[in-house]
């Protein structure tokens, strides 16, 4: 009889919208791995139990989303480095001793989407993260890692950006700014907030956004968000979603997992055309 595949799903309140089986069915095809990939649905009161009997019936490894990144990295055994910086697991990983590894994958995605796939340059840059939740956290330190001139964090309570920045001083240039005081424009503007999944967007004062502007939206839907059609009105010069960076991530989860770099390019691709 042949091996059962290995298990792999991805855990959410919600998670019937997530496009992770469909990227890692396709990531699996392309490199002849045999494993499957599903959809668990946890509240958050379930998901701790729920997790352990995933990897107690022999599942090998979960993407985590939204509302239990903190929770998944409080669950890990042990946490990469990156994940313990940025206080959130997206990907835990069955090991060899049973033992269950924390890896947060979200930053590297971002960075390989901007600088791989839109060739953005982030070096010396100015750049503007909008968003002091879990979802920005994550992206603060990938970000400096990169060399950008300055790193300008903001948010709608300003008390939050501040103890982002404050957290993140060491290792590069950082700084927080209320919403009012962004009064020249920035070479890149990254919405990591969660308006857009409420169809609104970040009040930013006009003069953050130039013909000179590339604008990302961290979210992805059918549709540009408010964000990206306030970009698009500014004139930015490039307007992109968040699809790569999803599928950048989920990219780097398979190598953790599988020892193996999907190509992500034609998976993207395919998710556009799906979409379109
Ligand atoms: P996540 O883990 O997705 O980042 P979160 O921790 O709830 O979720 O953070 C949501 C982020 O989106 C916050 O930065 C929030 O701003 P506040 O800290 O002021 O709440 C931001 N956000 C949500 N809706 C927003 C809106 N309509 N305008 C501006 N910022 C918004």
């Amino acid at each position: 009889m042949a091996e059962a595949p290995d298990r792999y799903a991805v855990v959410g309140h919600p998670v019937s919208h997530s496009r992770s089986p469909e990227i890692h069915a396709r990531f699996a095809r392309q490199t002849g791995q045999a494993m499957e990939y599903g959809a668990m649905d946890l509240a958050p009161d379930e998901f701790e139990a729920g997790v352990r009997v995933f990897f107690a019936a022999g599942g090998r490894g979960l993407n985590v989303t939204l509302p239990h990144k903190e929770a998944a990295a409080r669950l890990a055994d042990a946490l990469t480095p990156r994940a313990e910086r940025a206080g959130a697991v997206n990907t835990l990983a069955a090991q060899p001793d049973g033992t269950v590894l924390g890896d947060n994958t979200d930053g590297a995605g971002l960075m390989r989407d901007l600088q791989v796939n839109l060739d953005v340059r982030v070096e010396g840059s100015r750049v503007l993260l909008v968003g002091a939740g879990g979802a920005a956290r994550g992206v603060v330190a990938p970000l400096l890692a990169a060399a950008p001139g300055v790193l300008v964090l903001t948010n709608r309570t300003m008390e939050r950006a501040e103890v982002l920045a404050a957290d993140f001083q060491d290792i590069g240039p950082v700084v927080a700014c209320p919403f009012e005081g962004l009064l020249d424009d920035f070479d890149l503007v990254i919405n990591a907030t969660s308006a857009s999944l409420a169809g609104q967007r970040p009040a930013l004062p006009d003069t953050a956004m130039s013909r000179a502007t590339v604008a990302y939206d961290m979210m992805y839907g059918s549709k540009p968000s408010a964000f990206m059609d306030w970009a698009a009105e500014r004139g930015a010069r490039q307007v992109s979603d968040g699809l790569g960076m999803l599928v950048e991530q989920a990219a780097e989860s398979f190598l953790l997992w599988r020892g193996v770099r999907p190509d992500t390019a034609p998976v993207l691709a395919a998710l556009r055309e799906s979409d379109a």
